[in-house]
């Protein structure tokens, strides 16, 4: 039975929900992750395909998972059990929690590393490195790091016991106050570097390359790591947002959050390429670079500008902050189950979780150095198999199944309950969430995998 109230606890307001979600969408996907896949999918036509997908797919199912969380109020898998159970259908719709759950762990298995270098680099900015680095530079102190498995291991075990403490102490105070001062300041060093950005000469070819939509140089493949990255960004498809929606209070509006969270995060996706590629082509340095596109290209305009050696510490440190409260997130649908099945406490249940995502992280933290030439069957590295496969595949699964469960199997009268809004403006999201965000993941797939 649906209560008003979850045992693991409420949000204390709409504003703290809203600070919770962006602070679970805005995280590495943002600024680590969407540089480097835009530029090696050759910028702009991507990003007007990831900004399609944003809109017209992640808003529609990102509404269905709050609105489902909040009429379940409990962890995604029981969430999902009950309100297929009061829908009259079978309650194998529960599998889709736990695919939710096991996308967690897929993702946290290389998120925790990211984060970790993340970390290291607080380290190697405080210590004065970044001052007076060259591209080459740069990138040599990037491989130099990821190279030496014992530092990347240190850094990854750090991070995951971060998280892990985090939420054992359960929703509430501490991630208030995170996401509350943390991401605004994020923010704030955002918009500076921008304004560094403009003065390397390197704006124009970023506008140029960000937003110049050449359809030549998307694949089919790049259709999909876009959408891909638009689930990733938001959160979405496996259960986090669900998870955070069943501790939001009755009397938010779930639509004008959303867009909210969804707009603050794009608009934080957009700056960090806006700050990254002018200092990409400043320097001569490829967009393709991959995964080290960010840890390359920061630290060049922290070694330039006048105190670098304290904004480079700091935007290491928002950045390690800003994975934090992603990694809880993910590790969230997980623990609340253990909680609510197991009858465990929170402590026990975090740190399982976070123990068995520390284990499986070890293939990625590895994937950059002892590792390196190893391949798994699909012949990817473990590192680029986690993350195609969580990104690619098992997220947008999630979310298209979310939309069809919100869209067609759910009782009527639970979406329009939660979502409260005028008969037009309800046609117009059922619209969305029955056809075009399922028919969009469905297209993609047919496309790429057929
Ligand atoms: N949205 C996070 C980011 O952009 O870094 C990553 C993430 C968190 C993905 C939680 C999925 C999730 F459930």
């Amino acid at each position: 039975m649906a209560s008003s109230a979850s045992v693991h606890g409420m949000w204390s307001s709409r504003l703290m929900f809203i600070l919770a979600a962006t602070g679970s969408a805005v995280g590495l996907g943002n600024i680590w992750r969407f540089p480097y896949v835009a530029g090696e999918n050759g910028g702009g036509a991507f990003v007007l395909v990831y900004l399609l997908c944003i809109a017209l797919i992640g808003i529609p199912i990102m509404s269905s998972e709050v609105l489902l969380g909040r009429a379940g109020r409990q962890s995604p898998i029981n969430t999902m059990f009950g309100l297929a159970e009061r829908s009259g259908v079978s309650t194998n719709w529960q599998l889709l929690g736990w695919l939710g759950a096991a996308s967690g762990f897929v993702i946290l298995s290389f998120y925790g590393v990211i984060a970790g270098w993340a970390m290291h680099y607080v380290v190697l900015g405080a210590s004065g490195e970044f001052g007076g680095l060259t591209g080459a530079g740069a990138a040599e102190m990037f491989g130099n790091f990821t190279g030496n498995a014992w530092l990347v291991l240190l850094w990854h075990a750090v991070f995951m016991l971060l998280t892990t403490f985090i939420v054992a102490r359960g929703v509430g105070e501490g991630l208030e106050r995170t996401v509350k001062y943390l991401m605004p300041a994020l923010f704030v060093l955002l918009v500076a570097l921008i304004g560094y950005a403009v003065t390397t000469g390197g704006m124009g070819d970023a506008l140029a390359f960000l937003f110049a939509f050449n359809f030549d140089k998307l694949t089919g493949g790049g259709v999909l790591i876009a959408m891909g990255q638009a689930f990733f960004t938001l959160s979405l498809g496996m259960g986090a947002i669900m998870a955070y929606g069943s501790y939001m209070p009755k009397d938010a509006s779930v639509i004008g959050t959303v867009t909210t969270i969804a707009l603050l995060d794009t608009g934080v996706a957009l700056m960090s390429g806006l700050v990254i590629f002018p200092l990409v082509f400043a320097n001569g340095l490829e967009p393709t670079s991959g995964p080290g596109l960010m840890f390359i290209t920061l630290p060049l305009a922290f070694g330039q500008i006048d105190g670098g050696l304290v904004f480079g510490t700091i935007f290491f440190v928002l950045v390690t902050f800003a994975a934090i409260t992603s990694s809880i997130s993910l590790v969230e649908p997980a623990v609340a189950w253990l909680v609510e099945h197991r009858k465990v406490s929170r402590r026990a249940a975090a740190a399982t979780v976070g123990g068995l995502a520390w284990l499986l992280g070890l293939g990625s933290a590895l994937s950059f150095n002892v590792l390196s030439d190893f391949r798994l069957p699909g012949g990817l590295d473990f590192f680029s198999t986690m993350d195609y496969l969580s990104n690619n595949i098992m997220l947008p699964l999630g979310g298209m199944l979310i939309a069809v469960f919100a869209g067609w199997i759910v009782k009527r009268e639970i979406p329009q309950e939660e979502l409260g809004l005028s008969p037009g403006g309800y046609a117009v999201w059922q619209f969305l969430v029955r056809f075009v965000a399922p028919l969009g993941v469905a297209v993609v797939f047919v496309m790429v995998f057929v």
